[in-house]
């Protein structure tokens, strides 16, 4: 399995404001026809991993409908057994990291987050590479992209990018 965080956030590290609204995305014009390397990243993954909370949030930014092209597999994380929207879209529900393990799968995952999730990941070592777009703006009170509990790692930086709108493309890549 080869895990990739693939994920906008603002200079303090946060990934969406307090009412979980990623509206500090459209702070910054986009040029016409700029996609950020999405369409490249989405086309060499296999799958999805997403906590509850964003997966819920990933319906109402695609207005009711599932967003994600290809109906590549997702993975949602809960530990609770009642989630809207399932099944249309090849979603599967995981309750825990191990479980999620014990499956042996050998795909390449995007990880979308939320903080909480990419903590359970980083903690267990899982997080192989990290793409984030660094928004040149602070949004103070927010959702944290690493939230407090996760673990000390050190990343490589691989790669940087910087974007005419200013926008910061900074792949890093796990230490081995
Ligand atoms: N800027 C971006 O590119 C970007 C990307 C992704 C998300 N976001 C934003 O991030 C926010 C959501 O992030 P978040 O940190 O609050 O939540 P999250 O990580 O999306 O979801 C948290 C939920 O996932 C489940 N979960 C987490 N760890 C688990 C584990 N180890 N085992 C089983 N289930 C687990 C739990 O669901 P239950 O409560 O159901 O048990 C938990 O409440 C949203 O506002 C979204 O818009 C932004």
């Amino acid at each position: 399995m080869y895990v990739s965080l693939y994920t906008a956030a603002s200079l303090d590290m946060k990934i969406a404001d307090t009412s979980h609204t990623v509206e500090y995305l459209d702070w910054v014009k986009t040029p016409e026809g700029e996609d950020y390397g999405y369409h490249e990243f989405y086309q060499n993954i296999d799958g999805l991993i997403m906590g509850r909370k964003t997966y819920d949030i990933s319906f109402e930014l695609g207005g009711g409908q599932w967003p994600y092209t290809g109906n590549k597999p997702c993975f949602v994380f809960t530990r609770s057994d009642t989630i809207q929207h399932v099944d249309e879209n090849n979603v599967s529900i995981v309750n825990s990291l191990d479980e999620f393990i014990k499956m042996g799968l050998n795909d390449r995952f995007w990880l979308l987050g939320g903080g909480e999730l990419v903590r359970a990941f980083l903690n267990r070592d899982l997080i192989d590479r990290m793409i984030i777009h660094l928004f040149p703006v602070v949004l103070g009170d927010g959702i944290p992209l690493f939230p407090d509990g996760t673990v000390s790692k050190k990343f490589m930086l691989s790669e940087e990018k910087k974007f005419e709108n200013g926008i910061l493309e900074l792949r890093y890549e796990r230490e081995i």
